[in-house]
This record gives structure tokens, C-alpha cells and sequence, in this order.
């Protein structure tokens, strides 16, 4: 059975992404660059399961000390996390696969970030309450 986690950042009001992007992309602030640092460090060597346009967004150089996993609508969650069994997969969004793997993850690591401008996707805090639900 593998180690679900999540690893976010949000803004104040809980913002997540604009127009594909972080809302706070180019910032160069430390708490920021940190973030970016830390996502990278701690994701090393484990499972990122995410939608597409969030796989796409990861670098190149970050592509050979982990593995990388599109998930679409039509798989079901519990089969994706039981092809990992014995790893920590990380499920790195967006927001709709936050919601439907939210039951899976017995980790959350929220970045709180100082950003109180525009959003177009949204932290839900139901997320943390999602019903129990286990891998075989
Ligand atoms: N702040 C953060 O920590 C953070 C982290 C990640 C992303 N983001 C932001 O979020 C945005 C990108 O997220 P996004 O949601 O727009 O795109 P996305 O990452 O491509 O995620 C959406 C995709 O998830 C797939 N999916 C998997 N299971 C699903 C299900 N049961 N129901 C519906 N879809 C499912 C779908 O793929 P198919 O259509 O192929 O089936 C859907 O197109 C960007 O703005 C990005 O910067 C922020």
C-alpha cells in the first residue's frame, strides 16, 4: 500500500493556479523561491501523480529523480495509488484531483504563501475532510 501525501501551496485566501499557472509565478521572494526549493526536495525520488497540465509544468531537470504520472478522469484512483504500493506518492493537483484522491491522503503539506491577488483555482478545505478510503 503506498504512503499517500500532498504537497501544495496556497495564497492567503486559499488561491492555487491562474491561467495555468501559479498565481504568484516569477515571484522572486524567498518565500517564494523556497517553496518552489522545497517542492523539488521533497518530491525526490517518490511518486508525483498529477493532471497533465500540472506534469507538464515540471522541468526538465526535475524529471530523472522521480516518477511522473498523468492521471486522467476515467482511472480510478484506488487502482493508480495500487500500481505504487511500497512507494510515498505525492499527488500534485490540480484542484479536481485534489478532490476525487483527497479520501486517499493521509499527509498534507500546505505552504501558506503572502499572495492575495486573482485565481482561477481554488484550495477547497473539505479536501482534509474527505471520507477514509485505503488501497489494497
Ligand atoms: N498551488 C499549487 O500547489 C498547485 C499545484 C498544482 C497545480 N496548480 C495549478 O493548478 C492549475 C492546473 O490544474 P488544472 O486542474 O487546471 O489542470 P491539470 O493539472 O491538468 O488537472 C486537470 C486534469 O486532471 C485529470 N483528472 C484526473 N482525475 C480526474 C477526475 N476524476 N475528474 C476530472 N479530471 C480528472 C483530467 O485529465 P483528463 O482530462 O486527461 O482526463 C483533467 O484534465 C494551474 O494553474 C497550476 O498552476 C497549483
Amino acid at each position: 500500500m503506498p504512503d499517500v501525501r500532498s504537497i501544495c501551496a496556497i495564497g492567503l485566501r486559499g488561491q492555487m493556479g491562474l491561467n495555468g499557472l501559479l498565481p504568484w509565478e516569477g515571484n522572486a521572494g524567498p518565500e517564494f523561491t523556497a517553496d518552489v526549493e522545497r517542492f523539488f526536495d521533497i518530491t525526490r525520488n517518490h511518486v508525483l501523480i498529477a493532471g497533465e497540465k500540472t506534469i507538464s509544468a515540471i522541468p526538465d531537470f526535475a524529471r530523472g529523480d522521480r516518477t511522473l504520472f498523468v492521471i486522467r478522469r476515467h482511472m480510478d484512483p484506488a487502482q493508480v495509488l495500487a500500481q505504487f504500493s511500497d512507494r510515498v506518492v505525492f499527488v500534485g493537483g490540480g484542484p479536481v484531483a485534489w478532490g476525487v484522491y483527497a479520501p486517499f491522503i493521509r499527509h498534507w503539506d500546505i505552504n501558506r504563501l503572502p499572495y492575495d491577488g486573482e485565481a482561477d483555482r481554488w484550495f477547497d478545505p473539505q479536501w482534509l475532510l474527505a471520507g477514509r478510503a485505503t488501497v489494497s
